[in-house]
């Protein structure tokens, strides 16, 4: 057996120090922390993959709109809880020149992030129909929206839609719905972290159904249009974003500020609520509030007792960034590209060195590069295959942690650097070396 880069004794002591039983089910932050120490205390540099922030400069037109903004004298008024118009009205436009779907200003609701629309959300929809009290995740998924109903005593059920791709999904959804329970339906597409991307067959079986059962569609855009495989990048003109908006009326967008704009610092993005679901009532929200539609009650209601609105000057920014894409002044996707350009690179050194993808194809074609990337190894399981990786300076999150049922990792192209793809290619060699495959 080669010496791995990072003494064993040094990785096994520091997870014993942070009392982790189980590797497999380290959240993001103990990988992270246990990461740093073991390089501040070894010296040497870690390749970091288990953080999914993004590693790119903020997006100029949104930081020179904030400036002047503040400039302005905005951050001592309270932002209207509507949302300030003309961000309203750029991301309708927004909406309809990268999703080709009309939607009214009045149901782009300004949030701080979208961890603060899927939080909304999933409170207004359990509160609609006392008899529908539980959120469905088609996994793998974010888990902090997991975290996010355990803070708000809701009920969730989920599946890793791994072995429900094309019309599978069709009966699987079925088995859940048909019970009554399901409130709403929620999904990221592209998907963290296995950078699935659900194509318009499966979107339109998730809207069929979500018009069939009355349930509502929460769909996260977090990476909007950053599945590279096409160029969704021109407003106003096809191919664009996918979106279960062509299949229903009962859903909500959730568009952030954070990956496609860099701009997760300022937490900001828009929940877009369909014309329709807007303007309805419901017999809890009738009870619960004394009156108010879907989407008055989601901004008047929820989001006042939340944080009576978003941040006044990252509303400019947003405004000013979108209305640049939508003028089709600014590419917003070239900025991020290069995350499908690191993702290549290093799937190709981990393929090399005998790893495998782990969800590597949207029915028959390869899955795009991008943001995440998931790999496996053979007689590894998520968890053994995470620690073992700690050993040569490389962390990942295992995906157990993101209601997959799949053994792998989640790999984040977000903090790679140039010199380490050297880095990673003398350490996979290590790592073959010392974990031949039978
Ligand atoms: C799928 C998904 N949804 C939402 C978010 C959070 O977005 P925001 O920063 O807008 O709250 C993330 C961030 O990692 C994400 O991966």
């Amino acid at each position: 057996m080669k010496n791995t880069p990072i003494e064993r004794r040094l990785i096994d002591e520091t997870i014993e120090n942070f009392q982790i039983a189980d590797f497999g089910k380290a959240t993001i932050r103990e990988v992270k922390a246990i990461a740093a120490k073991a390089e501040a205390e070894s010296g040497v540099e870690f390749i970091k993959m288990e953080m999914g922030v993004p590693g790119l400069p903020a997006s100029a037109a949104g930081v020179k709109a904030e400036i002047e903004a503040l400039q302005d004298g905005i951050a001592s008024l309270y932002p209207d809880i509507n949302g300030l118009p003309a961000l309203k009205e750029e991301a309708s436009r927004f909406i309809k020149a990268f999703i080709n779907v009309d939607l009214e200003p009045e149901g782009c609701v300004p949030v701080t992030g979208s961890m603060q629309g899927t939080f909304a959300s999933f409170l207004t929809c359990s509160q609609c129909d006392e008899n529908k009290d539980t959120i469905l995740f088609i996994d793998p998924g974010f888990p902090v929206q997991k975290q996010q109903l355990v803070v708000m005593g809701a009920k969730f059920e989920t599946f890793d839609v791994y072995d429900y791709r094309g019309d599978k999904l069709k009966e699987k959804l079925e088995s859940y719905l048909k019970k009554g329970h399901i409130s709403a339906i929620v999904y990221s597409n592209p998907n963290n972290p296995s950078w699935i991307c659900l194509n318009e067959e499966e979107l339109r079986i998730i809207g069929e159904l979500a018009t069939q059962y009355d349930i509502i569609v929460l769909e996260d855009l977090a990476y909007f249009a950053m599945d590279f495989r096409k160029d969704l990048s021109k407003p106003f003109q096809p191919p664009y974003q996918p979106s279960v908006a062509h299949y229903t009326d009962n859903y909500v967008l959730l568009v952030s500020g954070s990956k496609a704009f860099s701009y997760a610092g300022q937490r900001i993005g828009v929940s877009c609520i369909s014309n329709k679901l807007y303007h309805r009532s419901y017999p809890g929200l009738s009870k619960r509030y004394g009156g108010g539609t879907f989407g008055t009650v989601f901004i008047h209601r929820v989001l006042y007792a939340l944080s009576s609105g978003t941040s006044h000057s990252a509303q400019y920014a947003l405004a000013a960034m979108l209305k640049a894409a939508n003028d089709g002044q600014y590419n917003f996707l070239d900025e991020v590209k290069v995350y499908g350009e690191r993702a290549r690179k290093l799937k190709e050194i981990f393929l090399r060195h005998g790893f495998h993808l782990v969800y590597d194809n949207d029915l028959g074609n390869p899955v795009a590069d991008g943001f995440y990337f998931t790999i496996g190894y053979p007689g590894m399981t998520g968890g053994e295959l995470a620690k073992e990786l700690m050993y040569y300076g490389v962390s990942a999150i295992s995906l157990i942690t993101t209601g997959s049922n799949q053994e792998g990792l989640r790999a984040c192209t977000s903090f790679i650097q140039e010199h380490q793809y050297a880095q990673l290619e003398e350490r996979m060699a290590i790592f073959a070396e010392n974990h031949p495959v039978i």
